[in-house]
């Protein structure tokens, strides 16, 4: 069934207050639910009372204290209950039956490792209990949960504890109480043996909020980052937002069994453990990061998302792209700016270029879905944001300040859409926003071309912008979209040229924003001393594809722009731009040749690398494979892996002496140190290992592997060893293999490392692995680990021409939908790619879907996703 945006209809009933009592058990949990239920207003006055429901067993059903007659209870096939004869008003109670140990979907409630959680967002809640599951029905929560003592000593829910006592036999419980109104999504449990990581903070107004991480035993020291980064989230939102925590504890528990990253649930965040474990030896640089940004976005949720909700689910990104957006400021000001923009850049384009560009392209808000959960996609939440960063760019951090406060005050404890969103921003800023709304609503990617005249005799220089969009399915015809442009003037010493834009009445140094808003616009410059090199989309200022600017330009801009993102990027794109003549040239059966260019580049890059490691960091890195893929008509990944492979030993010889000499200088001598600056120089020193690695020095990362005190290095190391044969190779893999296989976040990297090796025979590693016995399929980690990283991190081997890449994850994907169907149909992506593939392979590609699709009782969500890749 197709879910529509338009078919937008407000609750038949609303729900004041809700009563949950849980008898935990994890074979047969009861859960009494009392909701003070009432009609509508805003609804039509005759709409039925159907309450959602999956696989719930109902063991009562009570009206006003009287049971309600078999006749009166209509189930739907969708597990829904219908009560006929509703009254206007009325207390609902109802006790259903169910099984969390039985719950391998990890939606609703279930178990891991013995301990209860529950996971409700999108549409997890209706596996719970009987409830008008759906985000503009806002209720107070009061949970009571009774449980064994020595099963569930800590037992934990929303909002702030209010009493606990002693039960029958060997049992207890507690109560917990959310004095703020919330939609079922946000609802959670947790239950079992775990201890706490406790800390405390005090609100700017003077709040005191204990702060308590919950793990396994074991786990607790690893929990300090996390805490720490909580702590300085709560205070960036006061200083940048002036938005307070609002309850007198702010939970976390950390879960090895979760679908997703985290959960925004009030007053009780679960996470995957992923994002919250961390040691200097157990976790890699990047994981810091990502403990950082995850536990930052969840705790910005609390306003955005929680205090402000969405109306329905068409409307997700106004939660997500806005916090994403927030927690991408949050950890701009944490470290640099720059580079932190060049990575979120750089994974937009590695995941959401590529989507809009394929058979699930979406808008920021979709029209229409079957299964909401595989709308949890990078347009949704990176697109998104780069929208709402296209707003702040638009009209000024300081109007964008005023209208979020506007916003918030507008819509606290409501459940609202994007419009309103826009409408405060609008309000607030006096700025035409309207135009923007195109960006909500059309998919697909801009493309952004430029065309410039100088004038030496009147000194005025023309620049022409056109935008044009290519269709997307069931979007056949796109109209522009406002695209700020935010550029400079480079004269021809590199200087930046201070500019008067025509009808400017002053001349004007520094980045101005040009706001293109048709198909095609021009704009003049006066009096410009000489010819100038535009310097466009600085700090990538749309999400755009800015296409045809000439090499030489792109050489002068990487050397010279003031703009780190511009000069990141031209190297970027100057790079891709050779690799895919190289490309051109492998198919015809050339040999591939050189460009002395890039082994300047790295060259001057090293050289100057003292002053930014992070930044000359993401400098050394070429080009990825998916990013090369993504602008070609038909992809090559052979090819392309080919060519990037011969660059990266020709640069390691070439830049041989160089590189071994920055390897030298960028090792750590004082204790291990995860700020900034330390991460950006391990990050340099690596890369530099790579291209050595590449260049055939293996025994430089043999001997890293082998002295490496954190896994950062480790890591590098290994997976630069994993591209390799022989004994060193197999020697790491099984030393790595014994010292971690107690640990799981670890165990995955092991997995992932092989997975994404550079060698033929690696669909029969991967084959083997899935039957290794640290494998499990239930834990989705671990899946990820290998399914995923083989289909998304290894195009060159998981297209190989025999197809078997192809057949291994329609297998997986096969078997994960029986246990999983959600984690299924995020896997099965990959096979949706096949247009961009050549024939032969699109052909291989489609069998598989074909396969995937006729398997009988495939959930909602895997056959959206291939039936509309096949479609
Ligand atoms: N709201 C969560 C977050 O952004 C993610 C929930 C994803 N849920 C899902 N069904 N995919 O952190
Ligand atoms: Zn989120």
């Amino acid at each position: 069934v197709t879910i529509r945006r338009s078919d937008y209809a407000p609750p038949a009933f609303l729900v004041d207050t809700v009563e949950l009592d849980f008898s935990l058990d994890p074979a047969a949990t009861t859960v009494r639910a009392r909701l003070a239920l009432r009609r509508n207003p805003e609804a039509a006055p005759d709409a039925p009372l159907r309450l959602d429901g999956e696989g719930l067993a109902l063991l009562e059903a009570r009206l006003d204290g009287a049971a309600l007659p078999p006749e009166r209870l209509e189930f739907g096939a969708d597990g829904s209950l219908t009560i006929q004869d509703p009254p206007e008003a009325g207390l609902l109670e109802t006790v259903v039956r169910i099984a969390p140990e039985k719950n391998t979907a990890l939606s609703g409630l279930y178990t891991s490792g013995g301990n209860f959680y529950t996971q409700c967002e999108a549409e997890g809640f209706r596996r719970i209990t009987f409830f008008p599951d759906r985000p503009d029905v806002m209720s107070r929560y009061t949970v009571t949960i009774t449980a064994d003592r020595a099963l569930c000593p800590v037992m934990l829910s929303n909002g702030n504890p209010d009493g606990s006592g002693a039960a029958e036999g060997d049992r207890h419980w507690v109560r917990w109480v959310d004095p703020h109104p919330k939609p079922s999504y946000l609802f959670a449990l947790v239950a079992g043996d775990l201890v706490n990581v406790h800390d405390q903070f005090t609100t700017r107004s003077g709040r005191l909020v204990s702060l308590n991480i919950w793990v396994r035993r074991g786990d607790e020291d690893r929990c300090g980052h996390a805490m720490d980064s909580l702590k300085r989230s709560m205070t960036w939102d006061e200083e940048v937002f002036g938005l307070e925590y609002d309850l007198d504890v702010f939970n976390i528990a950390a879960v090895s069994d979760f679908n997703m990253g985290a959960m925004e649930n009030k007053g009780l965040n679960v996470f995957n453990t992923k994002y919250v474990l961390a040691s200097p030896e157990s976790a890699t640089d990047g994981d810091w990061q990502g403990i950082e940004t995850v536990i930052a976005h969840e705790y910005f949720h609390n306003w955005t998302g929680n205090r402000v909700t969405c109306r329905d689910w068409f409307q997700l990104s106004l939660k997500e792209g806005l916090t994403v957006f927030r927690d991408q400021e949050f950890s701009a000001d944490m470290g640099s700016r720059a580079v932190k923009r060049i990575r979120d850049v750089r994974g937009l384009r590695a995941a959401q270029f590529p989507e809009d560009a394929g058979p699930m392209a979406h808008p920021v808000r979709p029209d229409s879905y079957i299964e909401i959960d595989n709308f949890y996609t990078p347009t949704v939440y990176q697109k998104g944001a780069e929208v709402v960063r296209l707003i702040h760019t638009r009209i000024g951090p300081a109007a964008f300040r005023k209208g979020m406060d506007l916003y918030i005050a507008r819509n606290d404890n409501q459940a609202v859409t994007i419009e309103d969103f826009v409408a405060a921003l609008q309000d607030a800023s006096g700025v035409d926003l309207s135009a923007f709304m195109g960006w909500y609503d059309q998919a697909g990617t801009p493309e952004l071309a430029a065309a410039d005249r100088y004038d030496p005799a009147t000194r005025r220089y023309t620049l022409t912008l056109r935008q044009r969009m290519p269709p997307t399915p069931g979007q056949p015809r796109k109209h522009p979209l406002p695209i700020p442009v935010a550029m400079g003037l480079l004269g021809p010493d590199g200087a930046e040229l201070p500019t008067r834009l025509e009808g400017e009445n002053a001349v004007q140094a520094g980045t101005r924003t040009l706001l293109l808003d048709q198909a095609e616009q021009s704009f003049t410059f006066e009096e410009v001393p000489a010819p100038p090199v535009p310097s466009l989309l600085r700090g990538f200022s749309a999400p755009v594809r800015l296409k045809g600017v000439p090499r030489d330009r792109l050489r002068f801009l990487a050397v010279h722009d003031t703009d780190p993102f511009v000069r990141w990027e031209s190297g970027q794109q100057y790079a891709a731009s050779v690799m895919l003549e190289m490309v051109a040239a492998q198919q015809r059966g050339e040999a591939p040749g050189f460009d002395e260019a890039l082994a300047e580049a790295v060259s001057n890059t090293l050289a100057a690398a003292e002053a930014d490691p992070a930044f000359a960091a993401e400098a050394l890195l070429l080009p990825g494979e998916g990013f090369l893929a993504d602008q070609m008509e038909v992809a090559d990944p052979v090819a392309i892996h080919r060519v990037r492979r011969h660059l990266r030993a020709e640069i390691g010889r070439r830049c041989g002496a160089a590189l071994r000499q920055a390897y030298g200088a960028l090792a750590d001598t004082g204790p291990y140190r995860i700020d900034g600056r330390s991460i950006g120089r391990r990050a340099l020193r690596n890369a530099c290992l790579a291209y050595l690695a590449a260049a055939g020095d293996a025994a430089l990362a043999k001997a890293q592997f082998d002295s490496a005190g954190n896994m950062t290095d480790s890591l590098a190391a290994l997976s630069l060893l994993a591209d390799t044969d022989g004994e060193a190779r197999e020697g790491a893999l099984a030393a790595f293999h014994a010292r971690w296989r107690g640990d799981d976040l670890v165990l995955d990297k092991w997995f992932s490392i092989q997975a994404m090796a550079a060698r033929p025979d690696v669909i029969q590693a991967v084959r083997a692995l899935y039957a290794h016995p640290d494998f499990d399929l239930r834990n989705p980690n671990r899946a990820r680990s290998l399914i995923g990283a083989f289909a998304s991190g290894n195009p060159a081997q998981f297209h190989d021409a025999s197809g078997e890449g192809y057949r291994f994850l329609a297998d997986a994907v096969i078997a994960l939908d029986l246990i999983n169907g959600s984690m299924a149909a995020r896997l099965v992506g990959p096979l949706g790619q096949w247009r961009r593939q050549s024939a032969e392979r699109g052909a291989l590609m489609r069998r598989e879907l074909q396969r995937v699709l006729d398997t009988p009782n495939l959930s909602k969500g895997t056959f959206e996703k291939a039936s509309k890749a096949l479609a």
